[in-house]
């Protein structure tokens, strides 16, 4: 590939995913020579900002040891700020003849990203704006970058997404699932199908259930207003949990191409199964966690956190089984769980597979030991697969053994952030890693279910210690199928 020419606009560029992500993606993009020297960076926001501050923010958002003040210096002279109104129409006219000049300048061939990283009210009018002012009739392509959250349930995500492409061709629309930039998210696949060892009994003859936590030690920190709005559920279910499933479960596409890789996850989806009001405490749990302590530090629980948080309904924990009621995994539960304020921050994937039919060996404390296969997802990167062996000297005895593979021991340099390559991805126009509109559409109406029975229902909450793994009921899920979760710390 060429390296892409492009203008980023950043709508939301004093926000913190700008500072946290966008802006060091783009740094390491630009430091690894994965982009074009000639690009240029706008960030819009209401604040009267100067470039010298908006650089100033950048330059603090980027903390590399190895880099010259130099070189930062250089980096940052292609980042442009505009103070911005999304309702004004002389807002988007400047927008415009600013672009033009930039391209002018770095000679970017017209190519523009449009990156959202704001409030999602302003998405669709913000998408329709950009057409109705020109700014999408630029010698080269447009593509819109939404963030999150896509709509707060089915039918708001479907009219924002009619909004939307009223301006943006589906082909034009790029909307960030980050864990789909996660290195090991996408090396589900790889492990997968590169394996005959796997792949074969991939399967409900061999698979017994699957289990797949994200856990996060953090609170709720200052985002009460949109978390309380959000819960768990819409903040980690219907995206990244969904997402991880749906590569998990997927056929082998015909080819690696975006269609045929989507349309084997949409598959997936559609064969969720949907759950009813009076079925749902059988497949779901919802938690909140109350104070703890951690470290030798006290925690407040979730109604403490803000002043508005008192009597809250909202869940910040969330456990299920899910079923795919299609013809490779009818009857393999798909276990999910994540929440706030657990024990550790962890992002796993357990494939425990099903017994032999019949054990000829004593193991020591003659317990079963399934084989199982663990896909580290974050902070280790890597697969650890759980067999048994002869323990040695013992006669007749198995011991459990594991067989490690961990990636940033061998490549011995940190994998790119998963912003980095969604970014670089987009500018290729590669949309695999992101989420096409029909695999949002039935995530949406999958958790619809669990959250239309939940809302009519005040939840015993708070019910989880901060620094536990959830609450009890979690476990009952498994227990209840003879099952239960791996640990994964
Ligand atoms: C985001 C959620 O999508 O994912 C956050 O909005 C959550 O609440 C985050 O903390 C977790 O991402 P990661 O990459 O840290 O696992």
């Amino acid at each position: 590939h060429d390296k892409p020419k492009v203008v980023i606009v950043i709508f939301g560029a004093t926000g913190d995913l700008a500072k946290r992500k966008l802006f060091p993606s783009i740094y390491r993009l630009y430091q690894n020579e994965k982009i074009s020297k000639e690009f240029a960076v706008v960030g819009l926001a209401r604040r009267p900002w100067t470039n010298d501050v908006f650089r100033e923010n950048v330059k603090h958002s980027i903390d590399d040891a190895h880099a010259t003040d130099d070189d930062i210096d250089s980096f940052t002279s292609h980042f442009y700020y505009h103070s911005f109104d999304a309702t004004s129409d002389a807002s988007f006219q400047e927008l415009n003849s600013l672009l033009g000049d930039l391209e002018n300048t770095y000679q970017t061939e017209g190519n523009r990203i449009f990156y959202l990283a704001m409030a999602p009210e302003y998405f669709g009018p913000i998408a329709n704006s950009l057409k109705s002012f020109g700014l999408k009739n630029s010698a080269g392509w447009s593509r819109l970058v939404i963030e999150k959250p896509f709509g707060h349930d089915l039918k708001s995500a479907n009219e924002l997404n009619n909004e939307i492409r009223e301006a943006f061709d589906e082909e034009q629309i790029y909307r960030i699932d980050h864990y789909l930039g996660k290195e090991m998210v996408q090396n589900i696949e790889v492990i997968r199908f590169a394996n005959g060892l796997f792949e074969h009994l991939w399967n409900n003859r061999f698979i017994s259930n699957i289990q797949v936590t994200s856990s996060e030690v953090l609170g709720v920190e200052d985002r009460a207003r949109y978390y309380d709005h959000s819960g768990a559920t819409r903040d980690m279910v219907q995206n990244h949990m969904l997402q991880m499933v749906a590569l998990l479960a997927m056929e082998p596409p015909i080819k690696l191409t975006t269609d045929e890789i989507r349309s084997e996850k949409v598959k997936v989806l559609r064969a969720l199964r949907q759950l009813n009001t009076e079925d749902i405490g059988d497949y779901f749990v919802r938690g909140q966690y109350s104070d703890g302590t951690m470290d030798g530090k006290q925690l407040n629980g979730y109604q403490q956190e803000a002043d508005t948080l008192a009597g809250s309904n909202t869940e910040t924990f969330v456990a299920g089984k899910i079923m795919i009621d299609n013809y490779r995994w009818a009857g393999v539960p798909f276990y999910i769980r994540t929440g706030k304020r657990m024990a550790v921050k962890s992002t796993k994937i357990v494939v425990e597979f099903k017994d032999i039919p019949m054990n000829l060996y004593y193991t020591e404390e003659s317990k079963k030991h399934p084989n199982l296969l663990v896909i580290n997802i974050q902070p280790e990167e890597g697969i650890t697969l759980h067999l048994n062996a002869k323990k040695a000297g013992a006669g007749s005895v198995a011991q459990p053994i594991q067989l490690a593979y961990t990636n940033k021991e061998v490549d011995g340099i940190n994998t790119p952030e998963a912003y980095e390559k969604l970014l670089h991805d987009c500018m290729l126009g590669d949309a695999t890693n992101f989420t096409h509109w029909d695999e949002v559409a039935y995530s949406w109406a999958f958790v619809d279910a669990i959250l239309n029975a939940w809302s009519s229902t005040k939840a015993y909450f708070p019910n989880y210690p901060s620094g536990s793994m959830g609450p009890e009921a979690a476990d009952r899920l498994l227990e209840k199928d003879g099952f239960h979760w791996w640990p994964i710390i």
